[in-house]
Protein backbone atom coordinates (compact mmCIF):
# COMPACT_ATOMS: atom_id res chain seq x y z
CA UNK A 1 0.00 0.00 0.00
CA UNK A 2 1.14 3.23 -0.94
CA UNK A 3 1.55 6.31 1.39
CA UNK A 4 1.64 9.85 0.60
CA UNK A 5 1.91 13.06 2.79
CA UNK A 6 -0.44 15.21 3.61
CA UNK A 7 0.40 18.57 2.13
CA UNK A 8 3.94 20.00 3.35
CA UNK A 9 3.36 18.45 6.53
CA UNK A 10 5.28 15.59 8.52
CA UNK A 11 2.50 13.51 8.21
CA UNK A 12 2.08 10.28 6.13
CA UNK A 13 -0.36 8.21 5.39
CA UNK A 14 -1.76 5.14 2.98
CA UNK A 15 -3.44 5.98 -0.14
CA UNK A 16 -6.74 4.08 1.36
CA UNK A 17 -8.61 5.58 4.66
CA UNK A 18 -10.52 2.98 6.30
CA UNK A 19 -14.19 4.35 6.69
CA UNK A 20 -16.43 2.83 9.11
CA UNK A 21 -20.07 4.14 8.39
CA UNK A 22 -22.08 1.18 7.80
CA UNK A 23 -19.39 -1.60 8.50
CA UNK A 24 -20.75 -2.36 11.77
CA UNK A 25 -24.25 -2.94 13.69
CA UNK A 26 -25.25 0.36 15.57
CA UNK A 27 -25.04 -0.70 18.68
CA UNK A 28 -21.81 -3.26 20.21
CA UNK A 29 -23.35 -6.50 20.19
CA UNK A 30 -22.06 -10.18 17.86
CA UNK A 31 -24.49 -9.78 14.71
CA UNK A 32 -22.53 -10.87 11.12
CA UNK A 33 -22.77 -7.39 9.93
CA UNK A 34 -20.28 -6.45 12.48
CA UNK A 35 -18.35 -9.54 12.39
CA UNK A 36 -17.89 -9.49 9.07
CA UNK A 37 -16.88 -5.54 9.34
CA UNK A 38 -14.60 -6.17 12.08
CA UNK A 39 -13.31 -8.58 9.34
CA UNK A 40 -12.95 -6.13 7.36
CA UNK A 41 -10.74 -3.90 9.11
CA UNK A 42 -8.30 -6.68 10.21
CA UNK A 43 -7.98 -7.28 6.58
CA UNK A 44 -7.32 -3.80 5.58
CA UNK A 45 -4.64 -3.22 8.84
CA UNK A 46 -3.14 -6.72 7.60
CA UNK A 47 -3.03 -4.81 3.79
CA UNK A 48 -1.41 -1.99 4.71
CA UNK A 49 -3.74 0.45 4.81
CA UNK A 50 -2.85 2.78 8.45
CA UNK A 51 -5.40 5.77 8.48
CA UNK A 52 -8.71 5.35 9.77
CA UNK A 53 -11.60 7.73 9.45
CA UNK A 54 -14.68 7.69 12.54
CA UNK A 55 -16.82 9.73 14.15
CA UNK A 56 -19.06 9.37 17.77
CA UNK A 57 -21.88 10.23 14.99
CA UNK A 58 -21.74 6.87 13.24
CA UNK A 59 -22.45 4.77 16.49
CA UNK A 60 -20.00 2.21 15.04
CA UNK A 61 -16.84 3.40 17.12
CA UNK A 62 -17.15 0.39 19.30
CA UNK A 63 -16.41 -1.95 16.60
CA UNK A 64 -13.06 0.07 15.73
CA UNK A 65 -12.47 -0.22 19.21
CA UNK A 66 -12.79 -4.13 19.56
CA UNK A 67 -10.29 -4.20 16.83
CA UNK A 68 -8.01 -2.01 17.63
CA UNK A 69 -7.58 -2.38 20.97
CA UNK A 70 -5.21 -5.36 21.20
CA UNK A 71 -3.91 -4.99 18.01
CA UNK A 72 -0.31 -5.44 17.48
CA UNK A 73 -0.54 -2.28 14.69
CA UNK A 74 -2.19 -0.11 17.08
CA UNK A 75 0.51 2.14 17.21
CA UNK A 76 1.32 2.88 13.87
CA UNK A 77 -1.49 3.79 12.76
CA UNK A 78 -2.66 7.58 11.90
CA UNK A 79 -6.80 8.62 12.95
CA UNK A 80 -9.29 11.39 11.60
CA UNK A 81 -11.96 12.06 13.55
CA UNK A 82 -15.22 14.69 12.90
CA UNK A 83 -15.30 17.21 15.19
CA UNK A 84 -18.33 19.36 15.10
CA UNK A 85 -18.95 22.39 17.19
CA UNK A 86 -20.54 24.00 16.91
CA UNK A 87 -22.74 21.22 16.32
CA UNK A 88 -26.13 22.50 14.22
CA UNK A 89 -28.22 23.10 17.42
CA UNK A 90 -25.72 25.28 19.17
CA UNK A 91 -26.45 28.81 17.90
CA UNK A 92 -23.33 29.15 16.42
CA UNK A 93 -21.94 29.07 19.39
CA UNK A 94 -18.28 27.50 19.99
CA UNK A 95 -17.75 25.38 23.07
CA UNK A 96 -13.71 24.52 23.95
CA UNK A 97 -15.10 22.10 26.73
CA UNK A 98 -16.78 20.43 23.95
CA UNK A 99 -14.06 20.35 21.28
CA UNK A 100 -12.16 19.11 24.13
CA UNK A 101 -14.32 16.51 25.07
CA UNK A 102 -14.91 15.07 21.48
CA UNK A 103 -11.07 14.31 20.96
CA UNK A 104 -10.91 13.45 24.57
CA UNK A 105 -13.89 10.52 23.74
CA UNK A 106 -11.93 9.51 20.37
CA UNK A 107 -8.57 9.23 22.40
CA UNK A 108 -10.63 6.63 24.47
CA UNK A 109 -12.71 4.72 21.89
CA UNK A 110 -9.92 4.52 19.70
CA UNK A 111 -7.21 3.32 21.94
CA UNK A 112 -4.83 5.80 21.19
CA UNK A 113 -3.24 8.54 22.65
CA UNK A 114 -2.80 10.67 19.50
CA UNK A 115 -5.48 11.76 16.65
CA UNK A 116 -3.91 13.03 13.51
CA UNK A 117 -6.14 14.91 12.14
CA UNK A 118 -9.25 16.88 13.57
CA UNK A 119 -11.48 17.46 10.87
CA UNK A 120 -13.69 20.25 11.70
CA UNK A 121 -16.92 20.70 10.87
CA UNK A 122 -18.82 24.45 11.80
CA UNK A 123 -22.66 23.89 11.52
CA UNK A 124 -25.66 25.73 11.84
CA UNK A 125 -29.15 25.33 11.32
CA UNK A 126 -30.05 25.88 8.57
CA UNK A 127 -26.85 24.60 7.69
CA UNK A 128 -26.24 27.86 5.07
CA UNK A 129 -22.78 29.72 4.27
CA UNK A 130 -24.98 32.96 4.88
CA UNK A 131 -24.89 32.13 8.29
CA UNK A 132 -21.72 29.98 8.32
CA UNK A 133 -19.27 32.08 7.23
CA UNK A 134 -19.92 35.82 8.87
CA UNK A 135 -19.59 33.37 12.15
CA UNK A 136 -16.17 32.30 11.40
CA UNK A 137 -14.07 35.04 13.07
CA UNK A 138 -16.35 33.92 16.28
CA UNK A 139 -15.63 30.17 16.11
CA UNK A 140 -12.12 30.43 14.90
CA UNK A 141 -10.03 32.38 17.32
CA UNK A 142 -11.43 29.89 20.78
CA UNK A 143 -11.16 26.76 18.06
CA UNK A 144 -7.36 27.28 17.54
CA UNK A 145 -7.02 28.53 21.61
CA UNK A 146 -8.11 24.66 22.38
CA UNK A 147 -6.74 23.04 19.00
CA UNK A 148 -2.95 24.64 20.27
CA UNK A 149 -3.79 23.27 23.74
CA UNK A 150 -4.05 20.04 22.70
CA UNK A 151 -1.44 20.42 20.29
CA UNK A 152 0.91 21.04 23.03
CA UNK A 153 -0.53 18.25 24.85
CA UNK A 154 0.79 15.57 22.17
CA UNK A 155 -2.94 14.49 21.25
CA UNK A 156 -3.43 16.30 18.55
CA UNK A 157 -1.53 17.22 14.97
CA UNK A 158 -3.21 19.22 12.11
CA UNK A 159 -6.56 20.59 11.80
CA UNK A 160 -8.75 20.34 8.18
CA UNK A 161 -12.03 21.71 7.12
CA UNK A 162 -15.22 19.78 5.87
CA UNK A 163 -16.31 22.94 4.05
CA UNK A 164 -19.65 21.59 2.92
CA UNK A 165 -19.73 24.04 0.52
CA UNK A 166 -17.20 26.12 -2.22
CA UNK A 167 -18.09 29.59 -0.13
CA UNK A 168 -17.25 28.41 3.57
CA UNK A 169 -13.88 26.46 1.54
CA UNK A 170 -12.56 29.35 0.07
CA UNK A 171 -12.78 31.63 3.62
CA UNK A 172 -12.23 28.74 5.98
CA UNK A 173 -8.75 28.49 4.11
CA UNK A 174 -7.69 32.35 3.81
CA UNK A 175 -7.91 31.75 8.04
CA UNK A 176 -4.40 30.08 7.05
CA UNK A 177 -4.82 27.73 10.16
CA UNK A 178 -6.34 24.67 8.31
CA UNK A 179 -3.49 22.03 6.94
CA UNK A 180 -6.19 21.33 4.07
CA UNK A 181 -9.61 20.27 3.36
CA UNK A 182 -11.64 16.90 3.72
CA UNK A 183 -14.61 17.00 1.46
CA UNK A 184 -16.63 14.74 -1.31
CA UNK A 185 -14.68 14.23 -4.06
CA UNK A 186 -15.26 11.53 -6.85
CA UNK A 187 -15.84 11.92 -10.86
CA UNK A 188 -19.83 12.69 -9.86
CA UNK A 189 -18.72 15.24 -7.10
CA UNK A 190 -16.15 17.95 -8.38
CA UNK A 191 -17.04 20.89 -6.32
CA UNK A 192 -13.96 21.83 -4.33
CA UNK A 193 -11.66 20.12 -7.21
CA UNK A 194 -11.17 24.03 -8.15
CA UNK A 195 -9.27 24.41 -4.90
CA UNK A 196 -7.13 21.36 -5.59
CA UNK A 197 -4.30 24.23 -7.42
CA UNK A 198 -4.27 27.03 -5.17
CA UNK A 199 -4.40 24.52 -2.26
CA UNK A 200 -1.27 22.46 -3.80
CA UNK A 201 0.96 25.64 -4.34
CA UNK A 202 0.27 26.57 -0.55
CA UNK A 203 1.35 23.17 0.83
CA UNK A 204 -2.29 21.81 1.57
CA UNK A 205 -3.54 18.63 1.06
CA UNK A 206 -7.08 17.28 0.76
CA UNK A 207 -8.74 14.02 2.20
CA UNK A 208 -11.26 13.12 -0.26
CA UNK A 209 -14.65 11.55 1.38
CA UNK A 210 -16.72 9.37 -0.61
CA UNK A 211 -14.90 8.21 -3.88
CA UNK A 212 -17.54 5.88 -4.81
CA UNK A 213 -20.25 8.63 -4.20
CA UNK A 214 -22.23 6.66 -1.40
CA UNK A 215 -21.11 3.14 -3.37
CA UNK A 216 -23.26 4.35 -6.87
CA UNK A 217 -20.08 3.98 -9.09
CA UNK A 218 -19.13 0.75 -8.49
CA UNK A 219 -19.68 -2.19 -10.60
CA UNK A 220 -22.86 -3.34 -9.24
CA UNK A 221 -24.30 -0.35 -9.19
CA UNK A 222 -24.18 2.35 -12.14
CA UNK A 223 -26.43 -0.06 -14.37
CA UNK A 224 -29.50 0.82 -12.38
CA UNK A 225 -31.81 -1.28 -14.06
CA UNK A 226 -30.25 -3.92 -12.32
CA UNK A 227 -29.91 -2.78 -8.75
CA UNK A 228 -31.65 -5.23 -6.17
CA UNK A 229 -35.31 -4.07 -5.32
CA UNK A 230 -34.08 -2.77 -2.00
CA UNK A 231 -30.89 -1.15 -2.91
CA UNK A 232 -30.72 2.30 -1.26
CA UNK A 233 -29.90 3.59 -4.66
CA UNK A 234 -33.37 2.64 -6.34
CA UNK A 235 -34.45 6.19 -4.49
CA UNK A 236 -35.68 8.86 -6.67
CA UNK A 237 -33.10 11.39 -4.55
CA UNK A 238 -30.13 9.84 -6.65
CA UNK A 239 -31.84 10.57 -10.12
CA UNK A 240 -29.71 13.39 -11.11
CA UNK A 241 -26.42 11.38 -10.07
CA UNK A 242 -27.72 8.54 -12.73
CA UNK A 243 -28.23 11.13 -15.15
CA UNK A 244 -24.93 12.52 -14.90
CA UNK A 245 -22.81 9.20 -14.53
CA UNK A 246 -24.87 8.63 -17.90
CA UNK A 247 -22.93 11.78 -19.11
CA UNK A 248 -19.61 10.01 -17.94
CA UNK A 249 -20.11 6.83 -19.61
CA UNK A 250 -20.26 8.72 -22.81
CA UNK A 251 -17.25 10.83 -22.04
CA UNK A 252 -15.14 8.14 -20.23
CA UNK A 253 -16.54 5.11 -20.90
CA UNK A 254 -13.54 4.01 -23.28
CA UNK A 255 -11.03 4.40 -20.20
CA UNK A 256 -13.28 2.22 -18.34
CA UNK A 257 -13.48 -1.09 -17.56
CA UNK A 258 -14.66 -1.33 -14.17
CA UNK A 259 -15.81 1.53 -12.51
CA UNK A 260 -15.01 -0.03 -9.10
CA UNK A 261 -11.80 0.25 -9.95
CA UNK A 262 -12.24 3.38 -12.05
CA UNK A 263 -13.54 5.34 -8.85
CA UNK A 264 -10.63 4.68 -7.08
CA UNK A 265 -8.12 5.42 -9.64
CA UNK A 266 -9.59 8.58 -10.59
CA UNK A 267 -9.73 9.61 -7.11
CA UNK A 268 -5.95 9.09 -6.93
CA UNK A 269 -4.86 10.79 -9.94
CA UNK A 270 -4.36 14.19 -8.56
CA UNK A 271 -1.28 14.54 -6.58
CA UNK A 272 -2.99 16.86 -4.12
CA UNK A 273 -5.60 14.04 -2.64
CA UNK A 274 -4.00 12.68 0.34
CA UNK A 275 -6.12 9.51 1.14
CA UNK A 276 -9.07 8.40 0.43
CA UNK A 277 -11.55 7.73 2.82
CA UNK A 278 -13.96 4.68 1.17
CA UNK A 279 -16.62 2.92 3.43
CA UNK A 280 -15.34 -0.55 3.77
CA UNK A 281 -17.43 -3.31 4.75
CA UNK A 282 -16.10 -6.70 4.02
CA UNK A 283 -13.23 -8.26 3.41
CA UNK A 284 -13.92 -8.79 -0.28
CA UNK A 285 -14.47 -5.04 -0.30
CA UNK A 286 -11.38 -4.10 1.18
CA UNK A 287 -9.58 -6.36 -1.32
CA UNK A 288 -11.39 -4.67 -4.73
CA UNK A 289 -10.21 -1.56 -3.47
CA UNK A 290 -6.54 -1.44 -2.61
CA UNK A 291 -6.23 -3.88 -5.78
CA UNK A 292 -7.48 -1.04 -7.56
CA UNK A 293 -4.78 1.26 -5.32
CA UNK A 294 -2.36 -0.18 -7.09
CA UNK A 295 -0.11 2.74 -7.96
CA UNK A 296 -1.44 2.88 -11.40
CA UNK A 297 -3.52 5.84 -12.09
CA UNK A 298 -4.79 8.15 -14.95
CA UNK A 299 -3.28 10.89 -16.20
CA UNK A 300 -4.97 14.63 -15.41
CA UNK A 301 -6.62 14.82 -18.84
CA UNK A 302 -9.14 12.45 -17.25
CA UNK A 303 -9.63 14.75 -14.30
CA UNK A 304 -9.79 17.66 -16.39
CA UNK A 305 -12.57 16.18 -19.10
CA UNK A 306 -14.59 15.59 -15.66
CA UNK A 307 -13.83 18.72 -13.85
CA UNK A 308 -15.29 20.20 -17.58
CA UNK A 309 -18.29 18.88 -17.08
CA UNK A 310 -18.66 19.24 -13.30
CA UNK A 311 -18.20 22.87 -14.97
CA UNK A 312 -20.48 22.74 -17.39
CA UNK A 313 -23.92 21.11 -15.96
CA UNK A 314 -22.58 21.95 -12.74
CA UNK A 315 -23.61 20.49 -8.86
CA UNK A 316 -25.72 17.19 -8.46
CA UNK A 317 -28.04 16.99 -5.44
CA UNK A 318 -28.72 13.79 -3.81
N1 LIG B 1 -19.50 14.51 6.55
C1 LIG B 1 -18.57 13.57 6.68
O1 LIG B 1 -17.53 13.77 7.29
C2 LIG B 1 -18.79 12.21 6.05
C3 LIG B 1 -19.97 11.95 5.34
C4 LIG B 1 -20.11 10.72 4.74
C5 LIG B 1 -19.10 9.76 4.89
N2 LIG B 1 -17.98 10.01 5.63
C6 LIG B 1 -16.89 9.01 5.77
O2 LIG B 1 -16.52 8.58 4.49
C7 LIG B 1 -16.61 7.17 4.40
C8 LIG B 1 -17.03 6.80 3.00
O3 LIG B 1 -18.35 7.28 2.73
P1 LIG B 1 -19.45 6.35 2.07
O4 LIG B 1 -19.32 4.98 2.65
O5 LIG B 1 -20.75 7.01 2.14
O6 LIG B 1 -19.05 6.37 0.53
P2 LIG B 1 -18.06 5.56 -0.46
O7 LIG B 1 -16.77 5.31 0.17
O8 LIG B 1 -18.11 6.31 -1.75
O9 LIG B 1 -18.87 4.20 -0.73
C9 LIG B 1 -18.75 3.12 0.14
C10 LIG B 1 -19.70 2.02 -0.30
O10 LIG B 1 -19.24 1.46 -1.53
C11 LIG B 1 -19.43 0.06 -1.53
N3 LIG B 1 -18.10 -0.56 -1.73
C12 LIG B 1 -16.97 -0.39 -1.00
N4 LIG B 1 -15.95 -1.10 -1.51
C13 LIG B 1 -16.43 -1.74 -2.60
C14 LIG B 1 -15.85 -2.61 -3.55
N5 LIG B 1 -14.56 -3.00 -3.49
N6 LIG B 1 -16.63 -3.06 -4.54
C15 LIG B 1 -17.92 -2.69 -4.64
N7 LIG B 1 -18.55 -1.87 -3.74
C16 LIG B 1 -17.79 -1.40 -2.75
C17 LIG B 1 -20.05 -0.29 -0.16
O11 LIG B 1 -21.47 -0.28 -0.30
P3 LIG B 1 -22.36 -1.61 -0.12
O12 LIG B 1 -21.73 -2.45 0.93
O13 LIG B 1 -23.70 -1.10 0.20
O14 LIG B 1 -22.31 -2.23 -1.49
C18 LIG B 1 -19.68 0.89 0.70
O15 LIG B 1 -20.60 1.13 1.75
C19 LIG B 1 -17.59 6.77 5.51
O16 LIG B 1 -17.40 5.43 5.96
C20 LIG B 1 -17.25 7.76 6.56
O17 LIG B 1 -16.11 7.32 7.30
C21 LIG B 1 -17.81 11.24 6.18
Amino acid sequence: MNDRRFGHTDLHVSEICFGPMRFSAKAPGDDDQSRTGKRALERALERGVNFIHSSYEYGTRWAVGQVLKDHPQRHNLHHIIKVPVPDFDDGGVFDATQFRRRVEQALRDLHTDHIDVIQHLQRAQPNTDELRIPNIPAVHEPMMAVFEKLREEGKVGYLATFPYAPGFAAAAMKTGDFRGMVAYYNPIEMEMAGFFEPMAAKGRGFFCIRPFMAGLLTDRRVDRRRLPADDRFGDERWDAAYDRLGTLQSALGEDVTSWTAFAIKFALCHPIVTSLIVGLNTPAQVDGVLDAADGNYPDLKVFDKALEIFRAQGPVSN
